[in-house]
Formats: C-alpha cells, sequence, structure tokens
C-alpha cells in the first residue's frame, strides 16, 4: 500500500518498547559492522539494547516506523550530556533499515521527533553526523537542523580518521525558569497520535504546541491536583 498523495510507501509511526529491542537491534547491527556513521565497533548484546529503549524512553523519546507491519527504522532524542543543566536538551538520531533509504521515512520520524520533544517541554535538538553522510546531512537540515561546525578526527573507526559535523534545531522558545520536560508517558495518547502520524510540523505549530504547554503548567501552578 502506498501513500495516495505522495507515492511513497504507507508508514505507522508509534512508540518503540524494549520488546522492540531485537527488532531494532536488526536494523542498527550492520551499520556498526559495515560502516563508520556509529563510531560503535561491536553491535550491543539485545538486553542492553533493551535497557538504551528504557533509558531513552524515560528522558525522551524513541519511535519506530514499520511499513506494513514491518521494522523500517527508528529514531529517538535522548540525553545528550549527563550535567543536570543539559536537562532540556536531547540529542538526536535515527537508523532506517538497509534497503528503506529514500523513501521519505527517515522524514516522517524525525518530524513525529520534533513535535513530541516540543510537548514535552525540550528546547534544543542536536545531532552529530560522522562526515560525509550526504543523506544524513540533507535529513537534518530538510527538517530544519542548521550546522554549527566540524570536530576533526575525533572518531577511528576501520583504521581511518573521521570528523564529526554538529546540527542544532531550536524547539522554539521556553521561559528561561521552564520546567525540566515530562516524560513522554505524562503526554496523552492523542498528543502521542497526532505527532506520529505528523508529516510536517511548521515552526509556528510548534511555537503553538509550546504555549500551550506554557500555559497549561501556569494553570497547574496556580491550581495545584488536590492529592489524597
Ligand atoms: C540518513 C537516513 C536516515 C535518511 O532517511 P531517508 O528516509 O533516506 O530520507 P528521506 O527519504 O526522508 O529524505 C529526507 C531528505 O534527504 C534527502 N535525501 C535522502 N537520501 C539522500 C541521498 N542519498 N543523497 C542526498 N539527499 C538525500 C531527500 O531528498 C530529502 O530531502 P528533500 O525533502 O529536501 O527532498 C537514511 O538514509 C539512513 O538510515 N542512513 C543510514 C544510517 C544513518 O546514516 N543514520 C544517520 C546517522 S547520523
Amino acid at each position: 500500500m502506498s501513500d495516495i498523495h505522495s507515492g511513497s510507501p504507507a508508514v505507522q509511526v508509534r512508540l518503540a518498547t524494549p520488546a522492540d529491542a531485537p527488532a531494532l537491534l536488526a536494523v542498527y547491527a550492520p551499520y556498526v559492522h559495515q560502516s563508520a556513521v556509529t563510531f560503535e565497533l561491536e553491535p550491543p548484546p539485545v538486553d542492553e539494547f533493551a535497557e538504551r529503549i528504557r533509558e531513552v524512553q524515560a528522558f525522551g523519546v524513541w519511535l519506530v516506523a514499520e511499513v506494513e507491519g514491518t521494522l523500517a527504522g527508528y529514531a529517538y532524542g535522548g540525553r545528550f550530556r549527563a550535567r543536570a543543566a543539559y536537562g532540556r536538551t536531547a540529542e538526536t538520531t535515527v537508523y532506517l533499515a538497509m534497503g528503506r533509504e529514500g523513501q521519505g521515512i527517515g522524514r516522517r520520524l524525525y518530524e513525529a521527533l520534533k513535535r513530541i520533544l516540543a510537548l514535552q517541554g525540550f528546547r534544543t535538538l542536536v545531532g552529530g553526523i560522522v562526515l560525509p553522510n550526504p543523506p544524513s546531512v540533507r535529513l537534518h537540515e530538510a527538517v530544519g537542523f542548521r550546522p554549527i561546525g566540524v570536530f576533526h578526527n575525533v572518531g577511528n573507526k576501520f583504521d581511518q580518521w573521521r570528523d564529526v559535523g554538529w546540527w542544532e534545531l531550536d524547539l522554539g522558545p521556553l521561559p528561561p525558569d521552564a520546567p525540566l520536560p515530562r516524560p513522554v508517558s505524562a503526554l496523552s495518547q492523542s498528543e502521542i497520535a497526532e505527532a506520529c502520524a505528523a508529516i510536517k510540523a511548521s515552526a509556528n505549530r510548534l511555537i503553538h504546541l509550546r504555549q500551550d504547554i506554557v500555559a497549561q503548567d501556569a494553570i497547574t501552578e496556580r491550581n495545584p491536583p488536590v492529592s489524597g
């Protein structure tokens, strides 16, 4: 089945769970073995990969894309740095099953990722790309990331020195005393479903989403929920 508007395959985006670990690892492991797009030299064991999914979902969000029930790729926004002041910044990444490139699936995943991370209350997204990687650079810039700079010779894989370029995306203003992002489990089913169905989130739409969050937080502060 294909999307009648774009001719691209019908893609379903949903939240990942630790039970997806074997299928997600099957997407990731070939890149570890065959490419330098990741600096891991050996794929992690499946239980460690499941733990990564749990850790990311506790902080940001991990999404999977399915095409006709088959897992076609994933994207996530996880912790950028452990230090507390980085708590409103997420580092994003995306991998498609080999052979699924160039069909708009990366863009679908990233549009959904942006919306969910904005709804959670993140301020800035950052992405590191091992260079050269034109499809990844193109995808990041197509969804609004802008290039920041390049760290030279920071990696060495397959006996070759590797540069890493960094890109950032501004999710829109938040007050300086903005609360830490909400866990994805605090979002409603309809917020997640709407974000996962997003083809393209305009900057204005993201800013409106944020205004809703700020307004809701102000209401909650004025009228804290009654416990007990
Ligand atoms: C990078 C990757 C996620 C891109 O996803 P994708 O589904 O192939 O990209 P899309 O089809 O959604 O295309 C997004 C944009 O990138 C462009 N693009 C895709 N493949 C491209 C290529 N090979 N060369 C140049 N541009 C390319 C598209 O034209 C589109 O731009 P546009 O909207 O301006 O036309 C995918 O190629 C992949 O999984 N690569 C291997 C893993 C990897 O490198 N991950 C990134 C780690 S930083």
